[in-house]
């Protein structure tokens, strides 16, 4: 029956791959963000590399940094400002020991790993320390960053390898991790460091090769009726043993243990008695391979842990998919498992072959792997140590549950093709409707932050901001209560929830259907809602989209352009969103695209004009909300087809943005002659001057291209939008940045689609509705 089931795997996985590619999974964001330096706030500093620790200490007003070799204490509302640094490095008789051993000089340094808050107020730091981890306490004092040199063994608390993920929580003045304790990197634990040190088993039953996540707290003792124990949850990848695929599986984990676990008398000795595991599924396509968990992020209502939800990050493990997804689980769901689930249980088969199947015979009791809770109290047991014999041996033997953990809605939250994601953070945020919403941060591999809110079970992708150029993975995300930080191997970036002011208009600013921001009618702007004046009258409509709430605008101004019979043009039209599908109308008829007519992404292309093509051109953009369509003329021309060598009519030439445009350029190249001939003069190059005409030459070509940047200006300049129906409008944007150069990273503008032609334009439909089974607002 199992090759079977390979066979299957194989044959399926093809098809589920070509219907993926019509799924609609896949969410595109309303607006892309590239790459500019006001995105955010950055910090780096020459020579410091890996940015991947953060530790937010709102009460000191810091947000601590742990890099290569390095520690900062940043000011938290400015991340630029450092308060104070303090280096760690490793001693060159370290250095050499840990180079002798095979590594190389970069590894063998110490990367800083480990970083948090204790009760009393100072920190744990733990680094690599060239493959010899240690950790260290540290103060920040009279604004100063002072470690201890207290070199405690950091063996089982960070990992030897800077490249090993790991993870670790500090509750109370304990420390529990989650990674290897050796220098191979072969003995993966998860322990507690004090005050009785407790670790997993060496067995691949327990862990096999695993890649570790993250952890969190659950403090299940609270109000409990059964008397139950606070938890630790784990999130880890491992390679999988219940399935006998010919190659290496690799399935996601959540394994938990009980704060109160002492360990056993005999059996299970120092070790985890209340170690369960159990698998985790995102199924994005049936019967594809398992994907992948990259990251998870804790949400609970306040002092409710029942309420408590993890959101995670997943990726495909096949090379040949490049999609990543959201999937969202109950903590109760994932207790449910571990306290009510079947057991699986290793069987030999035939050849020594070991099966993992559901265990069906009896389960002793107190329950394998359950806390002390009040049952087991009322057999005499009062702490693990009281545990018999037959439970320990069982759980021992048989830590994996047979059922797996499901997401909420058993379905994904949010699929995207193309960069993986790689962290994940939740902000819950009160919009201008009283209601609550969660709004998802997702980092990703191409240093990108993807924002992404749950309107009533459809899934919108508000934006996606370009933070670090060149494009390095987000390694790590958190945020204070305004803002976000992200950190890479290059920097940290401080960046805020939202930037309102990229919405130039109106129904830009409620097409977003951004949960901070609002439109503000008094002022005209799109600002942020906590800044609103609360008598200003504000405009937002998260679910519906209703652009119609916005004041009319007025017509956009028609652009006159010259083109020569045979001559080639470009008229711009820059879209607004990569939602927006883009229509060009000539005198009023719908223009196809045709080998003549290009339809571009951000432009129409006329080819060998000829005496036909001279007539009035609109770009139409056409977005959807859930209250209607919404068209938009976003730029107007009146086409002239010249014939070569006849003049043309003269106010073509002085009139317009094409005149401005060639005193520019005339100006900028006169300048540019004398300084280069003023230089070659001095350097003897030329004994005359001579090259005039040539200049002259290129002040003409200058010419021909400049009505079309002044036409792209005007684009821009007088985007307007006229709903169907209605006649009146009014201007909405001012686009003056996007004026001197096409080029939208100088001047902040908000630059859309960005992907190739064509590409975006079969996604006017909206992205894939999500549905989650409860009612909850994600
Ligand atoms: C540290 O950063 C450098 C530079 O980006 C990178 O090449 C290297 O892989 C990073 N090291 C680790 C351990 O992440
Ligand atoms: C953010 O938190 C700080 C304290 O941590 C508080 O003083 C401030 O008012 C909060 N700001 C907002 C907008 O909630
Ligand atoms: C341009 O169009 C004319 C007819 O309008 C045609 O004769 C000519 O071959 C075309 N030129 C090119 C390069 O396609
Ligand atoms: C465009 O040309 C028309 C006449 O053909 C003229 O009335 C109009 O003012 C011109 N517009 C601009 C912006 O130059």
């Amino acid at each position: 029956m199992y090759p079977l089931v390979v066979v299957c795997f194989f044959w399926l996985l093809p098809l589920a791959l070509t219907l993926d590619a019509h799924s609609p999974l896949d969410c595109v964001p309303r607006k892309t963000v590239p790459y500019h330096r006001e995105n955010g706030r950055m910090f780096s500093e020459e020579g410091v590399w890996n940015y991947s620790t953060m530790l937010l200490r709102e009460d000191l007003g810091l947000l601590l940094l742990g890099a290569r070799e390095n520690i900062y204490a940043l000011d938290i509302n400015n991340i630029a400002n450092k308060k104070s640094s303090v280096s760690w490095k490793v001693t060159e008789k370290q250095q050499k020991e840990c180079t002798s051993k095979g590594k190389n000089q970069i590894e063998c340094q110490n990367y800083i790993r480990v970083l948090h808050t204790m009760e009393d107020g100072r920190m744990y730091v733990c680094g690599t320390n060239a493959f010899n981890p240690e950790c260290d306490y540290m103060s920040y004092k009279d604004g100063e960053l002072i470690l201890e040199n207290k070199a405690e063994d950091g063996k089982g608390k960070c990992p030897f390898d800077p490249f090993q993920r790991f993870s670790s929580i500090m509750i109370d003045k304990t420390l529990y991790s989650a990674t290897s304790m050796n220098f191979l990197g072969s003995e993966p634990v998860v322990m507690r460091s004090s005050p009785s040190s407790i670790r997993t088993e060496f067995k691949s039953s327990w862990l096999h090769e695993p890649n570790f996540i993250s952890m969190a707290q659950m403090p299940e003792s609270r109000a409990s009726l059964t008397g139950d124990d606070d938890k630790i949850y784990l999130f880890f990848t491992e390679t999988a043993v219940e399935y006998d695929f010919y190659s290496k599986l690799v399935v996601s984990r959540v394994a938990r243990v009980c704060k109160g676990d002492l360990g056993g008398q005999r059996t299970l000795q120092k070790k985890w008695t209340s170690f369960l595991k159990a698998r985790v599924d995102c199924p994005v396509l049936e019967s594809q391979l398992p994907y992948v968990i990259q990251d998870t992020y804790r949400w609970c209502e306040e002092g409710d842990w029942r309420s408590c939800v993890f959101y995670a990050v997943f990726t495909s493990q096949s090379d040949r998919v490049d999609l990543s997804a959201v999937c969202a689980y109950r903590v109760l769901d994932i207790g449910r498992v571990f306290s009510e689930g079947k057991y699986k249980t290793p069987v030999t088969v035939e050849t020594s072959f070991v099966k993992w199947v559901m265990y069906s015979g009896d389960v002793p009791s107190p329950r394998p792997g359950a806390c002390i809770n009040d049952e087991a109290r009322n057999q005499g047991i009062s702490q693990t140590l009281d545990l018999p014999d037959r439970t320990l041996q069982f759980i021992r033997d048989r830590p994996l549950m047979d059922q797996a953990v499901l997401p909420m809605g058993e379905r994904p939250l949010l699929v995207r093709r193309g960069t993986a994601f790689t962290r994940i953070i939740v902000h819950r945020t009160q919009a201008l409707d009283g209601k609550k919403y969660h709004v998802m941060f997702i980092g990703t591999e191409g240093g990108s932050v993807l924002k992404a809110v749950n309107y009533d079970k459809e899934m919108f992708i508000i934006e996606e901001v370009q933070l670090f150029q060149p494009r390095e993975p987000i390694k790590v995300l958190r945020f204070s209560n305004t803002t976000l930080y992200a950190g890479s191997e290059d920097g940290a970036v401080q960046m805020p929830f939202s930037s309102c002011g990229r919405s130039r208009t109106c129904v830009d600013c409620v097409l977003a259907r951004d949960p901070y921001c609002v439109w503000d009618r008094t002022t005209a702007q799109c600002i942020t809602l906590s800044t609103a004046n609360t008598d200003s009258e504000l405009i937002q409509s998260l679910w519906a989209g209703d652009f119609s709430l916005c004041p009319a605008s007025d017509p956009v101004k028609t652009v006159n352009q010259t083109v020569w019979l045979g001559g080639n043009v470009k008229l711009q039209c820059p879209p607004t969103s990569n939602l927006a599908e883009t229509h060009w109308v000539q005198d009023s008829l719908p223009l196809p695209s045709s080998p003549r007519h290009q339809i571009l992404r951000d432009s129409l292309l006329i080819l060998n004009a000829s005496a036909s093509d001279t007539g009035r051109y609109r770009c139409l953009s056409l977005e959807r909300s859930h209250s209607g369509k919404y068209t938009t003329t976003v730029a107007q021309y009146q086409l002239r087809v010249g014939l070569e060598g006849l003049p043309l009519r003269p106010q073509a030439r002085t009139e317009g943005p094409s005149l401005a445009a060639l005193q520019v350029s005339v100006a900028f190249l006169a300048i540019l002659l004398a300084v280069l001939l003023g230089w070659n003069l001095y350097k003897g190059h030329l004994p005359l001057p001579g090259p005039c005409g040539r200049v002259i030459g290129a002040g003409r070509r200058q010419n021909q291209g400049a009505p079309e940047e002044g036409a792209a200006c005007n684009a821009v300049a007088h985007l307007d939008v006229s709903e169907p129906g209605e006649a009146e409008s009014k201007a909405l944007v001012s686009g003056v940045g996007n004026c001197t150069s096409n080029n939208n990273h100088s001047t902040g503008e908000v630059a859309l689609g960005g992907g190739e032609e064509g590409e975006s334009e079969a996604r006017v439909t909206f992205p894939s509705l999500q549905f989650i089974d409860d009612e909850s607002d994600i």
